[in-house]
């Protein structure tokens, strides 16, 4: 299974090209969608044309102890199921996944729910998700001969790319929506030595501009229209299989933005299950912000077959994007596996954000919509007690500190944001206070609890 004998199959058409044959913006000269990386034969193997499952599964865990290069990435470490370099060489590692999944008692228990699990994609050496899909891709553009990546991004995919590419040597564009990402992120950017230009536009319109851009000149796409992005983005998937001893979790919660994470993730639990090392897929349900919901609306409206774009609009900088790329990828997933597709309020995030930080892990707002989703999941009946649930956490909680604390200090959420909820609110809120510098003032602020 080591050969490199992968192919691009458009989403919509079903045209098969040669990776090498994509166009610059990757869309179908067809039809106009998205392709998928597809590997010639997987899905046919029966029997003992199917690869040793075993050997695999002893190899992948055997390597978390190897100190080769490629060995010590979590993405790398399950080459055989994305062989999609001609030399493994070219490979452009920080030595990202392998990221921990933690059980969350407090959610657990809140929610009647034994087994509730984060895995934390924001412990990836830039602090989210972006970097299992950005060692992948990246490493194409350099296999390639690329000298320019760039991106058009909400933040994440930014820090991710000038990590990337100033490890590989590359040089990067970046372009963010002027005002509307998180500081944490534009810092990054700069501090891996990436042309940064904010456009007084949104993502989708970065994107856009970016799509004309990458056909005008040899600079190579990394957005998650790239296909290559969501082979490495999907090992979470081989993590998460791995963790629970290859027994699947019942249900699998992602935020929703512009959709590549949520498809990655289904392709890499349904190429489990078509290759045999994995008896059946977790439901994969997606959630948005209420503000920035064109999935949640599309089912609503057709069951994910028509999308609507919105005038996005949310607090969760990372998923304010009102007409995401992968949707088509992203709603095929959520009807495959039986998962949902719901919108949350922007003070149903606030609290599951400062209930993650409570279980001492954190997180960025736009990953807090899994567990305000699984509330709601919950109490619609539609997750049972006795089931297992793995939240994906998708960036750190340093990557949006002003979030935070305009959330404890009260200044986050407006009055009528938090009607009904003031209570709930008040009771998760830990803000610092002015004290005197005194013992007997700084013991005074812990009350009653020190008895
Ligand atoms: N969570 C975080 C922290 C993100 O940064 C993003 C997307 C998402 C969730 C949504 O993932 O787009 O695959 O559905 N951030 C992109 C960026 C758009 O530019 O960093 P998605």
């Amino acid at each position: 299974m080591n050969d490199n004998l992968h192919q691009l199959r458009c989403f919509g058409c079903g045209a098969r090209i040669a990776g090498k044959d994509a166009r610059p913006d990757f869309r179908c000269a067809l039809c106009g969608d998205l392709f998928e990386v597809e590997y010639p034969g997987w899905n046919q193997r029966r029997g003992s044309d199917r690869p040793n499952a075993g050997a695999l599964k002893w190899l992948w865990r055997e390597r978390r102890s190897s100190a080769e290069t490629l060995d010590r990435s979590g993405v790398w470490r399950f080459r055989e199921l994305l062989p999609i370099l001609d030399n493994f060489g070219n490979a452009v590692t920080l030595f990202e996944g392998n990221t921990p999944l933690y059980h969350l008692p407090r959610a657990s228990k809140a929610l009647g729910i034994d087994q509730v699990y984060a895995k934390h994609q924001g412990m990836n050496p830039s602090g989210s998700f972006k970097d299992t899909g950005m060692t992948a891709a990246l490493s194409v553009a350099k296999e390639r001969g690329f000298k320019w990546v760039a991106c058009a991004s909400t933040g994440n995919t930014s820090a991710a790319m000038a990590a990337y590419a100033a490890r590989a040597g590359l040089r990067c564009l970046v372009l963010i929506p002027d005002g509307k990402i998180a500081w944490g992120k534009l810092a990054q950017a700069m501090d891996y030595g990436a042309v940064t230009c904010q456009l007084k536009t949104d993502f989708d319109g970065c994107l856009t501009l970016l799509t004309e851009i990458v056909q005008q000149a040899p600079i190579y796409l990394l957005n998650s229209v790239n296909p290559y992005r969501l082979e490495g983005q999907k090992t979470p998937a081989f993590e998460i299989a791995e963790a629970f001893d290859w027994n699947i979790p019942d249900h699998l919660i992602v935020p929703g933005g512009n959709l590549g994470n949520s498809s990655a993730l289904g392709k890499g639990f349904r190429e489990l299950h078509e290759l045999g090392l994995i008896a059946r897929m977790p439901r994969i349900s997606v959630i948005q912000a209420a503000g920035a919901n064109p999935l949640v609306r599309s089912f609503i409206a057709s069951n994910g077959t028509v999308l609507e774009p919105v005038e996005a609009r949310t607090r969760a900088t990372a998923i304010r994007i009102g007409n995401p790329a992968s949707w088509r990828k992203a709603a095929r997933v959520i009807l495959d596996t039986g998962g949902w597709c719901l919108d949350v309020t922007e003070a149903e995030i606030a609290m599951a954000k400062a209930e993650i930080g409570a279980e001492g892990l954190g997180c960025e707002p736009a990953s807090a919509v899994t567990l305000a989703g699984l509330k709601k999941l919950r109490a619609q009946g539609k997750i049972g007690a006795a089931e297992t649930v793995v939240l994906l956490l998708t960036g750190h909680t340093l990557k949006d500190a002003d979030y935070t604390i305009d959330f404890h200090r009260g200044t986050l959420l407006k009055d009528d944001e938090k009607t009904g909820l003031e209570a709930e609110i008040a009771s998760l809120r830990r803000n610092a206070q002015v004290v005197d510098a005194t013992p007997a003032a700084v013991l005074a602020t812990l009350g009653e609890s020190l008895a």
